[in-house]
């Protein structure tokens, strides 16, 4: 038998060395943003009935036809890999009662979604969402705040160059004439278009209305926002209103629909014109329709997803500094049995102190420790040698500049801590 590569799933990443803080950075983001806007964090599977995906994000979109893990488990189920997070959690606010905490309910989630996509540069087939959702207001004030925490969370990461888009898609009920106006528009342009446009005029003819083809139409076809009734309108003109008393830049795309089947009222999107083709990195609006169509008594809804890989790619292009903390600070050399034992005391000690501290485990001399200490980018070296063990002392080397001191084991954690400050 010989030994064979396996490597890891196409539109999949590992996320090493050179990457984490940056993922740290924004993960810590997350959960203050979220604690700072009184947002609760909810936890649901990663794999769901298949049934609830296509109930909700709808059997007619793109990420249901084309682009779903879909398996059958063991016991005969089918299960799916959450494509996004938003079912989900108006599934778990049903199963959960979550209703009877009192409205509104606002729940955040983070963590990896899956979808069957072509992988290119800000695309991938295993991506992360941070997502937040109000449950239980019709309000466009919920739409403001979920807008308004979007915003300040690409602020509060540095993030610039962010452009905000809105629109609003009606209710089901003047969404219909909408359709109906939309195919007298395309019917007889349908045979110059697309396969996917010609399929989607039956099935989802909104959709017609971002094809990345036949732009050129879609600017002409009739805007849905003289379609709205007086309610929807006054949602949407609310919603403005909000945002313009509050400084937010926007602008309206009428032919702003999004991907998903289960928005009513505001949709909105935030790009960035710092990265390519896949620009869009927020994703949200009203679903005023989907608590009740998947089982549960009928509950407005919006919320927001901001996808984490592309968030990376932001602050890599845009050179922000995530000033993650450098670790280790201090790395222990010792050598032999009693060395290590007085080492890891040291070690002990200094953790305590919530100083980051390295031990090298290996057996090795003095020379290949010292590299490997400054491989690491340790600050100071703490020697642990016999000499050191006899005078019950330690030898503490600054890396920096090479300099050495000896000092009374005693003192060990007072000297590191202020020549950590000296250097830093
Ligand atoms: P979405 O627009 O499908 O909305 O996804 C939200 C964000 O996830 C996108 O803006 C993008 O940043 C990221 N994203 C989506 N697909 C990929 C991919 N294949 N690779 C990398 N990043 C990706 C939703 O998922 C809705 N659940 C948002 C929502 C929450 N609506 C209401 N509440």
């Amino acid at each position: 038998m010989h030994n064979i590569m396996i490597t890891r799933i196409k539109g999949t990443q590992d996320i090493t060395f050179d990457n984490i803080g940056y993922w740290h950075y924004v993960e810590e983001a997350i959960r203050s943003i979220s604690h700072r806007y009184s947002f609760t964090e909810i936890r649901t599977p990663i794999f769901e009935a298949t049934e609830l995906f296509k109930r909700s994000v709808g059997e007619s979109t793109d990420v249901v036809q084309k682009e779903m893990y879909t398996f059958e488990d063991k016991g005969g189920r089918s299960i799916t890999l959450r494509p996004e997070g938003t079912a989900s959690v108006a599934r778990a606010f049903i199963e959960n009662s979550l209703v009877n905490l009192g409205a509104p309910i606002k729940l955040f989630y983070n963590g990896p979604m899956f979808r069957y996509e072509k992988p290119q540069a800000g695309r991938l087939r295993q991506f992360h969402q941070f997502g937040a959702e109000i449950l239980g207001s019709e309000s466009p004030l919920a739409d403001f705040e979920i807008i308004e925490m979007a915003n300040s969370f690409l602020k509060e990461l540095k993030v610039s160059k962010t452009k905000l888009f809105i629109n609003s898609i009606g209710c089901p009920k003047c969404r219909e004439d909408y359709k109906t106006a939309l195919r007298d528009y395309y019917r007889d342009k349908l045979p110059g278009m697309c396969t996917d446009c010609r399929r989607r005029f039956d099935t989802n003819v909104l959709r017609l209305l971002d094809c990345k083809i036949d732009k050129e139409l879609a600017k002409k076809a009739p805007s849905i926002l003289d379609y709205l009734d007086e309610d929807c309108r006054n949602h949407f003109e609310e919603l403005q209103w909000y945002l313009e008393k509050a400084d937010i830049e926007y602008e309206v795309d009428p032919l702003l629909v999004r991907g998903l089947d289960y928005y009513s009222r505001t949709a909105f999107e935030i790009r960035s014109s710092s990265l390519g083709s896949q620009d869009q990195i927020v994703g949200g609006g009203r679903y005023d329709g989907l608590v009740e169509y998947i089982g549960g008594n009928s509950c407005p809804a919006v919320g927001f997803a901001i996808g984490l890989e592309r968030i990376v790619m932001l602050l890599k292009s845009e050179k922000v500094n995530v000033n993650v903390p450098k670790i280790p600070q201090v790395a222990i050399l010792a050598f032999g049995r009693e060395e290590n034992i007085r080492g890891f005391d040291y070690s002990r000690r200094l953790r305590k102190m919530g100083i980051s501290t390295y031990v090298d485990v290996m057996e090795r001399n003095m020379r290949n420790k010292m590299k490997h200490a400054a491989r690491i980018g340790a600050k100071i070296s703490l020697i642990v040698g016999k000499e050191e063990i006899e005078r019950d002392i330690v030898t503490v080397k600054i890396m920096s500049d090479g300099s050495q001191f000896q000092v009374d084991s005693d003192y060990m954690s007072d000297y590191v801590v202020d020549k950590l400050r000296d250097i830093s």
